[in-house]
């Protein structure tokens, strides 16, 4: 369906459903990102008929020309959010219009076709319903990997005229297995993400491509992830690999750094917004690496902490750098962290009223 209005994904169950057996045996552990379900969902475009062939329908390989201009030149946006067990056995997503939203966004700045709002959220919940028996029971969940891929065979720099878009998903574990204690994150000095008017603000897979080399820097050194800095001064917090990063100070702030070349996280808003029942004031502003350092050494700076949908809300105990390291607080998670953490959680579990609609039914 390519006019406007509800698009529909006709769900086509697959012949070959996993054994239910085996697919308990895959949920106990299911790790992050190692498991994938029955089902995906797919639509394509094409400049002339826009958006077309919507479906629900067994996953199977993509077939890409080789000269598939994402294959070259990254034309790809993607996102990730989650679906939980909620106690009634029902299943829930979490704020999964923002996600939409996002998606928009990336569209635009990669020169992607945008997918329309409405069809995003029914893909996704095709997807969930297709394959509510793999949405494992809390802590667990099943993460949703939307994403579009600019298919069109050619080579030569300009946008194409044929996209992808797919969700596929996944049943998902913590992120940071046996890291409970907390995060080391080392601050990556020389090698940045994202500069301004750059495509920090857009989740593209080339963001992330560029930070392997300093996630891998940041293993050499015993951090479980880097930190990276503004690209122009190399001073200013921007955020983790895969998470924002925000910092409490002892007078009650819950500070972050503004948006801008940060991926405007979904974890991130909906802290700053839970902030104040934690007697928490929510502060956006650019902070250095001298005032982290310093607001460590001396206690104004009592948590710091990453949020994201993967990571939910990790404390971050320690950093490290060339110039050497330093440990936040007492080295342990801090109250703020624990407690934010915690009614996060209890929201996306269902586990609590919700009386700001955080929760969406994917019925
Ligand atoms: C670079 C980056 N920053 C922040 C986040 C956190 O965003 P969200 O809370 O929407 O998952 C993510 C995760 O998607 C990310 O990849």
């Amino acid at each position: 369906m390519t006019s406007a209005g509800t698009r529909t994904f006709p769900f086509t169950p697959t012949a070959h459903p996993t054994p239910a057996a085996r697919r308990a045996e895959l949920l106990v552990e299911p790790g992050f990102g190692q498991v994938f379900t029955d089902h995906t969902a797919t639509a394509t475009w094409t400049a002339g008929r826009g958006w077309h062939d919507e479906a629900v329908r067994a996953s199977e390989p993509l077939v890409l020309h080789p000269a598939a201009a994402v294959l070259h030149y990254a034309q790809e946006i993607f996102e990730g959010l989650k679906a939980y067990r909620q106690p009634d056995g029902s299943v829930a997503l979490f704020r999964p219009e923002l996600n939409a939203a996002r998606f928009a966004h990336s569209a635009r700045r990669l020169s992607l076709p945008e997918l329309p709002v409405d069809a995003f959220l029914e893909a996704v919940r095709g997807v969930v319903r297709a394959d509510e028996a793999w949405v494992p029971e809390a802590p667990a969940s099943l993460y949703l990997r939307p994403f579009t891929v600019a298919t069109e065979a050619f080579l030569g720099v300009r946008p194409a005229d044929e996209a992808r878009f797919c969700v596929v998903a996944c049943p998902a574990g913590p992120l940071f297995a046996g890291r409970d204690a907390g995060l080391t994150l080392w601050i990556s000095a020389e090698l940045s993400r994202a500069a301004p008017g750059g495509t920090g603000d857009a989740k593209c897979g080339g963001n992330y491509a560029a930070g392997l080399a300093a996630q891998t820097l940041a293993r050499t050194h015993g951090c479980d992830q880097a930190l990276f800095l503004d690209a122009a001064e190399h001073r200013w917090l921007e955020e983790s690999g895969t998470m924002n990063v925000l910092l409490v100070t002892a007078d009650g702030d819950l500070v972050t750094p503004p948006l801008g070349t940060i991926l405007d996280g979904v974890t991130r808003r909906s802290v700053l917004e839970l902030a104040a029942g934690h007697g928490l004031r929510a502060v956006e502003r650019p902070v250095s690496v001298e005032e982290l350092t310093a607001g460590c050494a001396d206690g104004s700076i009592t948590e710091v902490f990453a949020a994201g949908t993967a990571a939910v809300i990790s404390p971050i105990i320690a950093f490290r750098s060339t110039a050497g390291g330093f440990t936040v607080g007492s080295g342990a998670p801090g109250p703020h962290t624990l407690a934010l953490r915690e009614e996060l959680l209890d929201i996306q579990f269902g586990r609590v009223a919700d009386p700001r609609g955080w929760r969406v039914s994917v019925d």
